[in-house]
């Protein structure tokens, strides 16, 4: 099942960073999620069982800890395909985890979310299931796990021009933050739970 939402994640997401560090790297991102008390994986499938869409969350808390897992596989990706150094994505990412170490910024928890909160990562559904609510199942069953872990808020980046995305999270009651667009174009979404 990890092999077939790695698989589906490289198709949907092929035009992202992560995605160009290639399935090995995407293989171990979903496992850590599945394997990881902090984290949450829920996947959605068709009558054969196959997976059209899953989602995934973590801890606002411990988000560092997969960076901190995966960083050798991270290596290793890029001594094979060196060519991701020349992207310059990877640096803003690369400046975005180290600027917070030197000068602490805003993050989620400054935003003042009730705290325990869960980040949603990822959600994503294969194109030839779209539009068939799948992602809204996904989205609820998110929020049910959530909150049955005693989650008191959640919150995701999504790029600005990501309309289908952003259209789901409104229809599942999420927020946009006003004043929270990005550098690299993205706005930070919130819901609150009770
Ligand atoms: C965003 C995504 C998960 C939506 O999944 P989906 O299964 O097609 O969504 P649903 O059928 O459950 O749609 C639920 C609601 O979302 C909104 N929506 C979904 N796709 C939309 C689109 N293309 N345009 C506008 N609104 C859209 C609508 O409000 C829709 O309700 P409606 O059908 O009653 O109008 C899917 O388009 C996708 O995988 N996109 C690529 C990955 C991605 O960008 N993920 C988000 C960032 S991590």
């Amino acid at each position: 099942m990890v092999s077939d939402t790695a698989n589906l994640h490289v198709e949907i997401f092929s035009a992202y960073l992560n995605s160009r560090f290639g399935k090995r790297y995407i293989t171990s991102y979903i496992n850590w999620f599945v394997h990881t008390n902090e984290a949450l994986a829920i996947a959605a499938v068709d009558d054969e069982r196959r997976i059209v869409g899953y989602a995934l969350g973590v801890s606002s808390k411990h988000g560092y800890k997969m960076h901190r897992a995966l960083r050798w596989v991270v290596v290793s990706s890029l001594i094979i395909r060196p060519w991701i150094l020349c992207d310059k994505r990877f640096w803003q990412e690369a400046r975005s985890r180290i600027e917070p170490l030197a000068r602490p910024v805003k993050t989620c928890d400054q935003h003042n979310l009730p705290q325990p909160s869960i980040a949603l990562v990822t959600i994503g559904v294969h194109p030839a299931y779209r539009r068939e609510r799948v992602g809204l199942h996904l989205m609820e069953a998110f929020e049910q796990m959530a909150t049955s872990c005693k989650t008191q808020s959640l919150y995701a980046w999504v790029f600005e021009d990501n309309v289908s995305a952003r259209q789901l999270y409104e229809k599942c009651g999420w927020q946009p933050y006003t004043n929270s667009l990005s550098t690299r174009g993205s706005l930070k979404y919130f819901k609150l739970l009770d």
